[in-house]
């Protein structure tokens, strides 16, 4: 008896250490998502704020591996981007495109490579839409006939409605989807207005430092305008900067009234001083979104062909501090 029970406590004792010593199964980690972005570049407060979107979002601590390219403006670069990406094996391209036109036939390697293309921002034209997933990015004609509407409205307000108002034009990159709406709606609303004219139209391409050249040049030679619509921010900030050199007045209660797009942090800020009379939001934060799509995707669920961000449209009277507080970029 004593044996058997020595026994059963041996044997006990073994299949415990063999519990003990079996290879604790690995939890096999989820294998990280690889994601190639495909930026335009880093010409404005808007675009920056969109890149850390991205870059905060597709980290490795979401189970994701980001492989960031910044095209610096360049068509060209964001074709080399992509076909590393491909080359690369990614799971999902993001593109924010640079410009409308021209990707057909590197959408198509994607295609052909079995690798979903998510637009951001800007749009494409390419005669197959299915060569890409989905887009997620701002609703640029709404934002800019709504602003045409607010400058009708403010011109009222002060009763000039039929005065003869001169608008001076700041574009952004040519043949980009926000160019081309805002453009649009501008050009549509001077059409509808036979008082307003647009005086000059100025290829600012979306930054600081060229929309300053320009307005500079223009306005040493011509000062009568009312208006300078801005297709972004950082035109408006180097617009204002020619307007001083020339001894101008702007926002409100000045000689000309600035309209300005994105509404990033220091816009607010001129904006909340009475420097620039309307900023227009056009909301960079486009990560988390873009993530919901390819979680949707990853789930085999099919995604929306195309997502708006929220916006809103700022003056003087309606921004606050607190707003301001509350901006992240
Ligand atoms: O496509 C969005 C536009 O591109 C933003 O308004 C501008 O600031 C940016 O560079």
């Amino acid at each position: 008896m004593k044996r058997l029970i020595l026994f059963s406590v041996m044997l006990f004792l073994l299949l415990c250490a063999c519990r003990s010593t079996e290879p604790a199964v690995a939890e096999t980690p989820n294998p990280m998502i690889v994601v190639g972005f495909s930026q335009v570049g880093a010409e404005s407060d808007w675009r920056v704020a969109n890149s850390e979107s991205m870059k905060n979002t597709f980290c490795e601590e979401n189970g994701y591996e980001l492989i960031f390219s910044d095209a610096r403006q360049k068509q060209e670069n964001q074709f080399e981007a992509i076909r590393n990406f491909i080359q690369q094996e990614v799971d999902y391209i993001v593109l924010a495109p640079v410009q409308e036109d021209g990707w057909q036939s590197v959408l198509e390697e994607a295609r052909d490579a079995g690798i979903p293309v998510i637009l951001v921002d800007r749009m494409v034209t390419v005669e197959d839409d299915s060569l890409y997933t989905s887009w997620i990015g701002s609703d640029f004609e709404k934002q800019a006939d709504a602003a045409m509407k607010w400058l009708e409205e403010e011109l009222r307000d002060e009763q000039r409605d039929a005065d003869s108002i001169k608008i001076l034009h700041l574009q952004g990159t040519i043949g980009s989807t926000a160019q081309i709406l805002r453009t649009r709606s501008l050009e549509a609303a001077a059409a509808e207005h036979p008082n307003w004219s647009i005086v000059a139209q100025l290829q600012g391409e979306f930054t600081q430092a060229k929309a300053y050249e320009i307005a500079g040049a223009y306005l040493r030679e011509n000062q009568d305008l009312n208006v300078v619509y801005c297709e972004n921010d950082n035109m408006a900030f180097g617009v204002m900067q020619a307007l001083d050199d020339v001894g101008m007045t702007y926002g409100a209660g000045g000689d000309v009234i600035i309209i300005s797009f994105d509404a990033a942090r220091t816009a607010l800020e001129r904006c909340l001083s009475g420097e620039i009379n309307l900023c227009v939001e056009c909301n960079p934060l486009q990560g988390p979104q873009v993530e919901q799509l390819i979680a949707q995707l990853e789930a085999g669920q099919i995604p929306p062909k195309a997502s708006y961000v929220p916006e809103a449209m700022f003056t003087p009277e309606s921004l606050t501090q607190t707003i301001l507080d509350g901006r992240s970029y």
